[in-house]
């Protein structure tokens, strides 16, 4: 067995299982349980095969089927690029291979760079490696093209995490500039299916042998699995008008108070305007009034907090949030 220290920890999943329970949660990002569609669809799920599964995402994607890997989800996903991209920089130029992120990002992406021997560049420079959620968790938004470029360059590859990109109605990414261009992306967030664990990674063309060699940790995904995505994907376009009606009328809620939140392309917010008193004390005090939010230092930014508008209970959770706030005197 592996020893606490080597093993890998993920602080942010620690802090929200820990609190679980409470009665206004607005630090899930999971779907579990909140789309009728769903429920309907996983009632008639015939038998499938990952091929065809794998079809259907590389059509989506403009890829050929043989660039798609799938896996246990979206964390399975980065974490296999992120072991692959390490090893093959590591090899070319010999000591830590750097990566670039932003900030504030999904912490687990950092943690499994540096899990994987990922040097996190801090300085301006040129690391091999440039890695983002996109759109952005915490933040919800989708980077511009510019930004992109600014973020992707010198770099030689470039891993965007599209976990939350369906939950809008923007395309995937096609290409990477000068960098080669990995993607990830999951059934267990757009599409409510938290259960049946599947995601993928998409590889670029130069590299899928190579990734075919390192992926040999994937064990395949279980069959009822496989069954179950599919009839998702079939019931695609009835799953999303679910999801983005739900996720639509949130963001108005919440755009009601906040009208910079009316571009959320992601059902995550990073509240910044808690900034004097800082995102720690904020959510200690919405823990005190059952009040669940993830403190930002999670994320690299402990001036804010971040907020999620996956659920139905989303207003009343926030007029509760917006409660806790006022209490505080941080009501603008
Ligand atoms: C940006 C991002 N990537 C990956 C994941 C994990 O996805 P999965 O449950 O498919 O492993 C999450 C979960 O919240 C996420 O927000």
């Amino acid at each position: 067995m592996r020893s606490d220290t080597s093993h890998p920890r993920f602080p942010l999943g620690e802090y929200i299982r820990r609190h679980a329970g409470l009665p206004h949660d607005l630090a899930q990002s999971g779907m579990r349980g909140e789309l009728a569609s769903v429920r309907t669809l996983l009632r008639r799920v015939e038998a499938g095969n990952p091929e065809e599964l794998s079809r259907r995402i590389a059509r989506r994607h403009g890829v050929g089927p043989e660039r798609v890997f799938l896996t246990h989800g979206a964390t399975e996903a980065n974490t296999l690029v992120l072991f692959h991209l390490a090893r093959r920089h590591a090899r070319r130029r010999g000591g830590h291979p750097r990566v670039r992120v932003r900030r504030p990002e999904y912490p687990p992406l950092l943690d499994t760079a540096r899990y994987a021997g990922f040097r996190v560049l801090r300085t301006p420079g040129e690391p091999e490696v440039a890695l983002l959620s996109n759109p952005s968790n915490p933040e919800g938004t989708l980077l511009s093209s510019d930004a992109l470029a600014e973020f992707t360059r010198g770099s030689r590859d470039l891993l965007v995490d599209e976990t939350f990109r369906e939950f809008s109605s923007a395309p995937p990414l096609k290409d990477g500039g000068s960098a080669e261009l990995w993607l990830t992306g999951t059934f267990t967030k757009a599409f409510g299916a938290d259960d049946l664990r599947v995601g993928y990674a998409i590889a670029p063309a130069s590299q899928v042998e190579a990734f075919r060699n390192a992926s040999w940790l994937l064990d395949g995904i279980p069959p009822a699995s496989i069954a179950s995505a599919l009839a998702l994907d079939r019931g695609r376009s009835q799953i999303l008008r679910e999801v983005r009606a739900r996720f639509q009328q949130n963001v108005r809620t919440l755009a009601e108070f906040e009208p910079e939140a009316s571009v959320l392309a992601a059902p995550v917010w990073f509240d910044r305007t808690t900034s004097t008193l800082g995102g720690d004390r904020l959510a200690r005090a919405g823990l005190r009034r059952g009040v669940l939010v993830c403190p930002g230092r999670f994320f690299g930014e402990p001036r804010g907090v971040r907020i999620c508008l996956t659920r139905s209970s989303f207003p009343a959770d926030f007029a509760a949030y917006r409660s806790v706030k006022a209490e505080l005197g941080l009501l603008r």
